[in-house]
């Protein structure tokens, strides 16, 4: 992989611990429910695949994919519901799973579109949470780390569709991509 991302924002190893940690506190708060977890993709793929394993309850896992784009000219993203459930998800217990929350328009935007199935609860589940771009009031339940406002890849996340691959989390430098 590229040496232009230098040493590791996040290190696989610290990523896969809190990982293990988010796993063990929703296996504790959803003990004895019945509960699904969504994972947003792209994005998500790599954080979901680890966090339902750790996740020590029989969950049901389903996917959608979500796309934000932001229009030349405006200052708000776009937001975009591409796909449906396969998993029925009224009066149960749903578990959002995103790679981070930035504005937090994408998880406005799935969480309204959840509800209309009339779930019994939605929480949110993010690897990262940069809380300083927040345009909207969403505040996730389990957070992997909280970042300050800068561009990072890997894990799942990219940049032009690369580096999702990328066993860690780095800092995008954009002028050197
Ligand atoms: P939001 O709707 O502004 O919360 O943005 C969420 C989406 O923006 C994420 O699912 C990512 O696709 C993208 N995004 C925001 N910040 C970053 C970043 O630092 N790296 C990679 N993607 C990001």
């Amino acid at each position: 992989m590229p040496e232009i991302f230098g040493k590791p924002f996040v290190t696989q190893e610290s990523v896969r611990t809190r990982i293990l940690e988010l796993g063990q506190q929703i296996s504790q708060d959803y003990q004895g429910k019945d509960l699904v977890v969504i994972g947003v993709l792209k994005g998500a793929y790599v954080f979901f695949a680890d966090l339902v394993r750790v996740i020590q309850l029989p969950v049901q896992i389903d996917f959608l994919i979500g796309t934000s784009t932001k229009k030349a000219g405006h200052s708000s993203k776009t937001v975009k519901v591409w796909s449906e459930l396969t998993e029925k998800i009224t009066k149960r217990h749903v578990l959002l799973v995103e790679d981070i929350v930035d504005s937090g328009l994408t998880a406005q935007v799935l969480e309204s579109h959840l509800r209309k199935h009339n779930p019994e609860s939605i929480e949110i589940c993010t690897l990262l949470d940069k809380p300083a771009n927040r345009e909207v009031e969403i505040q996730p339940k389990y957070v992997g780390f909280e970042v300050p406002p800068i561009y990072i890849v890997g894990y799942g996340l990219d940049f032009e569709q690369k580096y999702r691959n990328l066993p860690y989390l780095a800092q995008m430098d954009q002028a050197k991509a």
